[in-house]
């Protein structure tokens, strides 16, 4: 592993337990957080603050609006494992999957993920995320 990784990874464990005891502390299944908290801590520990991500780690969650043009690659939003799998409860889910749309990649979302849609995304993640990206008729950028 390497020197980076490593230290991604004790990142990643640091703020995992700190959600872990926010959650607890607050007493409830799921804190709910204003977007850009939960962006950062659960999403920039890849995708980094600005969601810029990390070549050949993480994609540039900057460049993602073009995937709402198709019912698939909206699908894919909500499906790719990040999303689907991010501790946090599904209404808040589709508040950070829309802040994200809207503010890091300049495109709300039209209509709006709802936590309804999210819920049934989430419950069919995807198995291979890489090979469901390059079946997109929108190609990666
Ligand atoms: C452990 C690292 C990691 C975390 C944490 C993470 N992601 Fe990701 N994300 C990835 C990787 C890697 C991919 C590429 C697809 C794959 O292999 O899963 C990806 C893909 C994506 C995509 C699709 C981008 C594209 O162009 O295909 C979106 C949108 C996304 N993530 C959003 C999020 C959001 C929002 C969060 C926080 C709730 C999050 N991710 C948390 C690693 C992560």
């Amino acid at each position: 592993m390497t020197r980076f990784l490593r230290l991604l990874l004790l990142k990643s464990t640091a703020l995992l337990a700190f959600a872990a005891f926010a959650t607890l502390a607050a007493g409830d299944a799921y804190a709910t957080r204003p977007e850009p908290e939960g962006f950062l801590l659960h999403c920039s520990g890849c995708h980094r603050a600005d969601g810029r991500g990390i070549p050949g780690i993480a994609p540039d969650l900057r460049k993602i609006g073009p995937l709402l043009q198709t019912a698939a690659g909206r699908a894919y939003l909500g499906r790719v494992p990040g999303v689907a799998q991010a501790p946090v409860g599904d209404e808040e889910l589709a508040r950070l999957l829309n802040w994200v749309l809207s503010e890091i990649a300049g495109t709300p979302p039209d209509p709006l993920y709802t936590a309804r849609e999210v819920k049934a995304l989430r419950a069919d993640p995807l198995r291979d995320p890489v090979a469901a990206r390059r079946a997109l008729p929108t190609p990666k950028p």
